[in-house]
This record gives structure tokens, sequence and C-alpha cells, in this order.
């Protein structure tokens, strides 16, 4: 009965998520979106965007760890349709993970329901598209994932809490970028930064992004969902605490600005401590030639005046992004999901049984810009990874294992291919991001979180490990690799499925830098596993064939 009335609900109102008890179960929130093309002009220029139900940025998913959330989208849009949910682990059903290695996109004009739960997590996340350049024109969004009532947050309940979108934008729109791309053109840089899809004007006429009210702390969920742009954001006269990372509560330290690398989000918490007025809330480009800055309005309920003309000052130089990244520790003694500490999980003791060193190069292939991985590029199967694998005809789409466990000292010719590395169900594996050029790099695991023990600049050898935080390093799911540098990080393979690795920095992204690994359990059992749902949408080579049996226990 509980689901009748939920559909109904649903139904009647497009915009609102409803929560009912399942039996025996977690509750199901169920959303609907309507995704269609609609202008809009973050930075004064109209151009045709991507919208959710009418919205710009999309509506926010708010959820409590372990709900099953239903999102049945409805591809209004002229072309396939995939939505990814950053950071949401997916626990042992890579089936609903939204990236075109492991389902088949939406087709125009028709509607698909994800099915996925948000296991054992908090914290702050998002989802945006992942197919063609749809990222450029918008249908990104907020994911909340609030802590379950008896789990304690190291934190006192804020008064209400925004969700804050930041990211670069073009203003030649998505299809106009996708052409560049695809004729083997560099993208360029952006025209601008954008907050919730707006900049300030400055001209007295600004309507606020957030209001506060004096003496009252605010939790802030900040995320990159851009295409290629570093931002650092700050509050005028405003200091942050940090609280959350990507799914971990963060060691609080307070911050008077913070690097927001591409496919990132966190937590902070600010106090409305200041005269009751109106500040800036400024984000700016960092790592790039050219500064870009975006500002909004942050307003005190009952405040008296406009902001102070004069903003922030970015931070200088990109040692300071290196040294901020250190500052970010796990709070060992916090409860997450679940009321034992976090840092109960001691990964510093744990023998690392693979070592995997990916460096990212740019390429030019039959006069064509493309960007690579150990000396492949990724190409997009028309068979989804994963249904390849699971109806036994992996062979004809890809092979395993085709990049080496590290860079080799000579490419001569990059080969354009899907990219599958077969690791070994429940390994703990070091991967080394390594990145040689002088661009900076953001990598992002699906269906795992991971220890970034550390960030040097510099050539990684295997001496460097004995500077690794192997006590309190963030478990998160994205990291950012500077220029000439790279990044270590460390994950045990436990969720079985076929998950993405990809470059955020999304030119790179779209021209080649992702992977796939599958890691199986090989008990094919559904205590490691979900089944195919039988609502899966099939595509490619797998199309008409019969569904091979389901894993019994
Ligand atoms: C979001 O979810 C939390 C916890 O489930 C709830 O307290 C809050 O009221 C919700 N907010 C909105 C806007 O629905
Ligand atoms: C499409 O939407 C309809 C109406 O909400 C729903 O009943 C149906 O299950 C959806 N189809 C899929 C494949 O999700
Ligand atoms: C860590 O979390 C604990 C437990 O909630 C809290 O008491 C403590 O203040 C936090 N420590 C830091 C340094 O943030
Ligand atoms: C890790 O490896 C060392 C050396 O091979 C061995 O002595 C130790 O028992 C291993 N530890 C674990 C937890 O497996
Ligand atoms: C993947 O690796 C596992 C464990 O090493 C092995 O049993 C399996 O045969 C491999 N699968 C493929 C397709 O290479
Ligand atoms: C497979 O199942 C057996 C029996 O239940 C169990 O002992 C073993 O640990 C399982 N293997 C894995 C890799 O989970």
């Amino acid at each position: 009965m509980g689901r009748l009335v939920l559909v109904l609900i649903s139904m009647l109102c497009l915009w609102a998520a409803s929560t009912l008890p399942v039996e025996g179960g977690d509750p199901i929130i169920t959303f609907e979106w309507k995704v269609t093309y609609g202008d809009v002009a973050p930075l004064g220029v109209p151009v045709k965007g991507i919208l959710i139900n009418g919205e710009f940025p999309g509506p926010n998913i708010n959820s409590t760890t372990n709900n099953n959330v239903e999102v049945n989208v409805f591809n209004n849009l002229e072309e396939p349709l995939l939505f990814t949910w950053q950071g949401i682990q997916n626990r042992k059903n890579s089936w609903q993970d939204g990236v075109l290695g492991s389902m088949c996109p939406i087709l125009p004009g028709t509607n698909f329901t994800y099915h996925f739960q948000v296991k054992d997590q908090i914290g702050s996340y998002m989802y945006y598209p992942v197919t063609d350049m749809h990222r450029a024109a918008g249908g990104f969004g907020g994911l909340r994932i609030h802590s379950r009532p008896l789990i304690p947050v190291p934190y006192d309940q804020p008064a209400d809490e925004f969700t804050v979108m930041v990211g670069d934008w073009f203003n030649k729109g998505y299809t106009s970028l996708k052409k560049i791309l695809d004729s083997g053109r560099n993208l360029g840089r952006a025209d601008g930064i954008h907050i919730n899809g707006k900049n300030a004007k400055g001209d007295g006429k600004d309507e606020p992004l957030f209001t506060m009210e004096a003496g009252k702390t605010y939790r802030y969920r900040f995320c990159n969902p851009g295409l290629k742009t570093a931002v650092n954001v700050r509050f005028q006269d405003h200091v942050m605490k940090l609280v959350e990372m990507e799914g971990s509560h963060t060691v609080q330290n307070i911050y008077e600005s913070l690097d927001l690398h591409v496919g990132m989000c966190f937590t902070v918490l600010v106090t409305a401590d200041q005269e009751p007025r109106d500040y800036f809330l400024v984000a700016s480009s960092r790592f790039t030639k050219r500064d870009l800055t975006a500002t909004g309005i942050v307003r005190y309920l009952n405040g008296n005046g406009a902001p102070k003309p004069d903003l922030p000052k970015p931070p200088v130089g990109w040692a300071w992004s290196l040294n901020q990244f250190r500052t970010f520790r796990w709070n060992l003694t916090a409860s997450a999901a679940r009321p034992n500490p976090q840092g109960s999980y001691k990964y510093g003791g744990i023998n690392i049984t693979r070592t995997i060193r990916l460096a990212n190069t740019a390429e030019k292939v039959d006069g064509k810009l493309r960007y690579a991985i150990n000396g492949v590029s990724f190409l997009e199967p028309t068979t989804p990874l994963k249904l390849a694998e699971y109806y036994g005809v992996a062979d004809k789409v890809f092979k395993y294992n085709n990049i080496p466990d590290e860079p080799p000292a000579q490419v001569s010719k990059v080969a354009l291919e899907p990219i599958v590395l077969n690791i070994t169900y429940k390994d703990f594996i070091e991967v080394i991001f390594e990145n040689h050029e002088t661009a900076i790099q953001s990598w992002n695991v699906d269906g795992y979180a991971f220890f970034a023990v550390g960030i040097e600049t510099g050539t990684w050898s295997p001496e460097k490990r004995m500077n690794y935080n192997l006590l309190d390093a963030v478990s998160r799911h994205t990291i950012q690799v500077f220029p000439k540098s790279w990044a270590a990080v460390f994950i045990t393979f436990d969720n079985a499925g076929m998950w993405n690795i990809r470059s955020e920095v999304w030119d790179r992204h779209y021209l080649g830098q992702q992977l796939y690994f599958s890691s199986l359990s090989p008990n094919r059992s559904l205590r490691d596993e979900y089944n195919m749902r039988d609502d899966t949408l099939v595509c490619g080579i797998v199309e008409g064939m019969p569904k091979p049996p389901p894993f019994s226990s």
C-alpha cells in the first residue's frame, strides 16, 4: 500500500520527495525528474542549458543514510542521457552507477528509473550528466546524506543548510564545445565562474544567494561541477569551519579560504557573527593564467546595507594548495554512518598487494588531440563493459589489463580502445596518480572511498611511501594532482562490480582519460553483488541475447 500512495504523491507533486517506511527495509524516497532544454545565462550570456524540473542547477536530493533512492528520469532532450551520482558507493550495485561503462543511456523521449541505496554513507555529494558534453550545460545538483537520528554528529545541528555549486562556465554552449573536442582541438579557457548558476552584477540589485540570521551557524555544502577549473572559495569577513569532506568527518580546522577542485565536495560551518549587512561569497579560479572571479551575496536577515566593496584576496601560488591539502585530517573518534569511530579501520597496517601507477599524457593521434593513461586513450564502447562481461561476451568488446600497471617508458602509438583492469576481489591496492604535465588533474573513483595518503611534487618512487600519512588521511573519492606531481591513494577492492576511474577535468575525460576496473567475487553470490534488475536497459551486442541466469544466493 505504501508504494501505491507513494506513486500517487510523486505524480501529483513533481518537485517533492516523500519518505515512507518500507516493511522490513529502509525507507524509499522517490523523485521524478523532467529533463529539458532551457535558456540559462550564468555569466549574462544566454545559452542552451539543461534543466531538471525547470531548475538550473537541478533540485537537491535530500536523503538520510541507508535510504533507497528512486529517481525516475524523463529524457526530453534530443540526445541519450545518463546521470552519475558522484561519490555514492552503490555497494554491490555498479548496475546503477550512471556511467556508460555500466549502463545504457536513457534514449530521448523515454524515461528510466534509477534505484540505488545511500548505504552507510553521510555527507555532501552531487550528481551530473556524463553523456556528450551535457555537463557543460547544467543538469548538475546537490545530493545530501544526513546521519540517521541516533548517530552522533560531531557538531551542533546548524540553523539551516545550503547547497553551493561552484564551477567554471563556457558561453559557447555544449554543442560547440563538443564540436571543438570532436575535431581534436583544445577546449581553451573558461569564460567565467558561477555560483549556483549566477554571478552577482554588483549594481546593488543582486538578490541574495543565502540568508542568515545573526548569531546562528549554517552548514554550506560546496561542490565543483565545473569542466576544468579548480576554484578557491571564501566569505567576506567570515571564516569557515571544515567539518566533512566527501563522506568523512574531518578534524575541524578553521579556514579563511578553501580550494575546491573539479568533481569535489566538502561541508563547512559558517557562523553569522558579524555586523548584520550583506557580505560577498567569492569564488575565483586557481591554476589559470587569467584570474576568473564570481561573487554572490550572503544576506543577514534584517541587515543593513550593501556589502563592502573590497573582496577577500585569493591565495597566491600553488604551494599554498599543497600545504592546505596536508591540513585535511580524518577525525578518528567521530562516528560516521555507523556508531563506531571512523578510525577503527586501520588502513596503515594492511599490506599492499598491488601497486598501480597511472600517468596522464596529452597526445596527438592522427593529428587530433587525445588524452591517454599509460599509453592508451579510452574509447567508449557501444556495449557497456558491465553488460558485455555479465553476458559472457567481454572478449567481443574489450581486453582485460590492456594497460600496464606502470607508465611505459616509450609509447610508439597511443591506442584508442576501452581500458579495463582486472582486480582481485578484496585486494588492498595502492594507486599512484602521476601527473607529468603542467596542467592540474583531478581523479574520481566510483564505488569506493580511498585513503588519500600523500601528494607531493616531483616523481613518485617506492621510498616516497615513508612520507605517507598512514594514520589519519581523509577517506574520500576524488583527488587532485598538481602539475608535475603525484598523489597516492589506498583502496580496498571489496565492492564487486565494474567501476569507473575518471578524470574530472571534462575535456580530458571526453577525449580518453578514464578507465574501468572489474572486481568480481569468485563466488558469484548475492552477498557480494546484486543481480541485474529486470528493468535494466540493454543495448549494443547484448540486445536480444538471452539473459544469463541470476545469482542464486
Ligand atoms: C532533509 O533531510 C533531513 C533528514 O532526513 C531533514 O531533517 C530535513 O528536513 C530535510 N530537508 C528538506 C529540505 O527536505
Ligand atoms: C516511466 O514513468 C512511468 C510513470 O511515472 C512509470 O510508471 C514507469 O515505471 C517509468 N518507466 C521506467 C522504465 O522507469
Ligand atoms: C572529533 O569528533 C569528536 C566526536 O564527535 C569530537 O568530540 C571532537 O571535537 C572532534 N575533533 C576534532 C579535532 O574536530
Ligand atoms: C605483512 O607483510 C609482512 C612481511 O611480509 C608480514 O610479516 C605481516 O604478517 C603481514 N601483515 C599482514 C597483516 O598480513
Ligand atoms: C581476473 O583476476 C582473477 C584473480 O586474479 C582471475 O581469477 C580471473 O580469471 C581474472 N579474469 C580475467 C577475465 O582475466
Ligand atoms: C566464498 O564463499 C566461501 C564460503 O562461503 C567463503 O569462505 C569465501 O570467503 C568466499 N570468498 C570470497 C572471496 O568472498
